[in-house]
């Protein structure tokens, strides 16, 4: 496992310095963290180059990987130069995937500046780009060297971003630590310590992945709320009025899911009520018409947990623990989003 240095002050930036070992550094960045962002650690970087791409999960494919890559190769970076990925979870799985890939693969550092990316994307090597329609669907596990926690960027992050991001502290929560769940189903995050929750959030997907790095079994439980939530962000990608967050399309994805686990496994009524009351308060509904569920199904069936062409499901069982490897029908996958979308 990599080393994650969760920092508290600004001074422990710092460990920044250490990037000096590398032949050359090149820091990726978007047009957020380069506003945003950058400014707070430069002063911290040995000499490095920017390389800037543009932001949002739409240029999170190939066409950016060749920039990327073109970029590194005209800067003449050699396997002892290092790529630090300033940025969400597009800079840190897209920036990783080029130095990966890169001359069969360089160090990198994850310095992810989003909540979702500091409590999920930047932890446990998932790297990759979109394909087509499909997420991820290109890609492969590799650690970065270091990953550097720093809540002190979610100031800089408008209130839909981090409600976005917010969605995978409340999976971690739901899959894992029902205490935590106690803790932010009272909160209200516009008063939240993000230092703390950052910390016991990251920690669930850190224990996680040490467990299970390729996902043959139990990292499959961080899945929870994406089989339906990556579909329905897949699917409104191009959409531009439409188009929404990935936290948002998880926690729709949450309601559904936390919907077939009353149905289909133990989770008592209450507490799918409890977790399906959070999530309407927090977030807004996702904009799709019922006769629209049907395109989801060819982008569903192209889930990476699928195995011989069945759609699976991480199910709770209550609230703080789950199950993964539940095949569910088409049927009674409709009927779930047609609960979110009837409330
Ligand atoms: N975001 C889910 C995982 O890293 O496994």
């Amino acid at each position: 496992m990599n080393e994650i240095c969760l920092i508290q002050n600004s001074g422990e930036l710092q460990i920044l310095e250490q990037l000096s070992e590398f032949s050359k550094v090149a820091v990726i960045v978007d047009e957020n963290s380069l506003k945003h962002c950058y400014p707070q650690i430069k002063e911290h970087l040995p000499k490095h180059y920017c390389i800037q791409i543009k932001s949002g999960e739409e240029h999170k494919n190939l066409n950016t990987c060749i920039e990327i890559w073109q970029k590194l190769t005209e800067l003449k970076f050699d396997r002892k130069s290092a790529v630090v990925n300033l940025g969400g979870g597009v800079v840190g799985d897209m920036g990783g995937f080029c130095a990966a890939t890169y001359k069969r693969g360089m160090k990198f550092w994850q310095i992810p500046t989003t909540i979702l990316a500091q409590v999920d994307a930047s932890i446990g090597g998932k790297l990759g780009i979109d394909f087509e329609t499909y997420k991820n669907h290109i890609g492969l596990f590799q650690n970065p060297e270091k990953v550097i926690l720093y809540p002190g960027f979610v100031s800089t992050l408008p209130e839909r971003e981090i409600k976005s991001g917010y969605a995978e502290v409340i999976k971690h929560a739901l899959i894992n630590d029902s205490k935590e769940w106690e803790i932010i189903s009272k909160l209200n995050i516009h008063e939240a310590d993000w230092f703390e929750i950052i910390k016991q959030s990251y920690a669930v997907k850190k224990h996680v992945v040490e467990k299970d790095p390729k996902e043959l079994g139990i990292r499959k439980l961080l899945n929870f709320g994406h089989t339906i939530g990556h579909a329905v962000e897949s699917y409104l990608i191009e959409d531009s009025k439409r188009k929404i967050l990935h936290g948002e399309a998880v926690a729709m994805g949450i309601v559904c899911e936390a919907y077939l686990s009353y149905k289909k496994s133990t989770l008592s009524n209450d507490s799918f009520q409890e977790i399906n009351n959070y999530i309407q308060k927090l977030y807004p509904k996702v904009s799709l018409s019922k006769n629209e569920i049907s395109q989801l199904y060819p982008i569903m069936l192209q889930d990476k947990k699928n195995e011989n062409e069945k759609i699976s499901f991480i199910l709770l069982k209550e609230i703080g623990q789950a199950s993964y490897n539940n095949y569910l029908n088409w049927d009674e996958i409709v009927e779930s989003i047609e609960f979110y979308l009837d409330q």
